[in-house]
């Protein structure tokens, strides 16, 4: 990553993996502009990163075009011209934040989750286009989860964005290989402790299944960073329009020891107390 610059969004607090990704590019030599949204430059405590990582912060909405042209023209002026990475790393579901079912969604709820979390990626991505900063050879790498193709009830409407996601980085992806030689890619995360993360309803529930169903165990928010500062590296540079599972082997697994071991316990618990009642009688 030495001499590499670029752009990353989403560092809200130090377990977003945002900020995971900031810290270990950093200790392999690159340099980066950091972003979020105003309210969490409020809330979070970003500064931190910054001086610890000698970043600059600019804030930007991911859901306003003049934000993300206006983030763009500072970054590249403060880094030094065109760059070779950037982190999408932003989500939000203000259906599930409010606690909204699935199957009955405040449809103005659902609009600004998948703007804030899908849509931004396609401008962010389409102003890095038109306005041809980026360096060839250059990565983009968002962050996603399992649900995109799998069935996790509580994940809300955010499955949906996220199938969306990986959609964009696959359409957009096209025509930054074939134009600009740049690659695209998501990443698919195991379920992390973040802010985000823990917001999902039932979220220790995830996590803990998830951990027993992967052979390897859950992947942490360091671990993904590692992953993508592989995506950012050179060592990759054939990789794109890929949705990369992270996640310990949970996306192909069916069931795991651990988990047939829990439902074996219930049962054999079921069966002896029916046992134990029927010598009552
Ligand atoms: N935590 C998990 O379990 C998990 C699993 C798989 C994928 N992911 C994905 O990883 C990414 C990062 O999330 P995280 O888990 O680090 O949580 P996080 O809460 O630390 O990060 C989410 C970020 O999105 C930013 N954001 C929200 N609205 C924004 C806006 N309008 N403009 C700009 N930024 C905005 C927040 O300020 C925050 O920094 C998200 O895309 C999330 O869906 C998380």
């Amino acid at each position: 990553m030495k001499g590499k610059k670029g752009i990353i969004f989403g560092a809200l607090d130090e377990n977003s993996i945002a900020w995971k990704v900031a810290e270990r590019a950093h200790e392999e030599g690159a340099k980066f502009v950091l972003t979020n949204a105003p309210v969490a430059l409020r809330l979070g405590t970003i500064d931190e990163l910054a001086k610890k990582t000698g970043s600059k912060i600019i804030p930007a909405d991911a859901t306003s075009i003049m934000d993300i042209e206006e983030l763009i023209d500072q970054a590249t002026k403060e880094l030094g011209g065109k760059i070779d990475f950037v982190l999408h790393s932003i989500g939000m579901s203000v259906n599930v934040r409010r606690g909204n079912h699935y199957t009955y969604q405040d449809y103005n709820f659902t609009k600004k989750g998948w703007d804030v979390s899908a849509l931004s990626f396609h401008r962010v991505m389409s102003v890095l286009y038109r306005k041809d900063v980026m360096n060839e050879w250059g990565s983009i790498v968002a962050l996603s989860y399992i649900a995109a193709q799998r069935v996790f009830p509580d994940y809300n409407d955010m499955a949906d964005n996220k199938a969306y996601l990986e959609s964009v980085a696959r359409s957009f992806g096209y025509f930054f290989g074939r134009d600009k030689k740049v690659r695209v890619n998501t990443i698919s995360q195991s379920p992390t402790p973040t802010t985000a993360g823990s917001g999902v309803k039932g979220f220790d529930g995830f996590l803990k299944y998830a951990e027993e169903m992967s052979p390897l165990g859950n992947a942490t928010a360091l671990e993904c960073a590692d992953y993508t500062i592989s995506l950012f590296s050179d060592l990759t540079k054939k990789v794109t329009l890929q949705n990369l599972f992270h996640d310990g082997g949970f996306s192909n697994m069916g069931i795991s020891t651990a988990i047939m071991e829990s439902y074996l316990k219930e049962i054999e618990a079921e069966k002896s107390k029916k046992e134990h009642s029927d010598k009552k009688e």
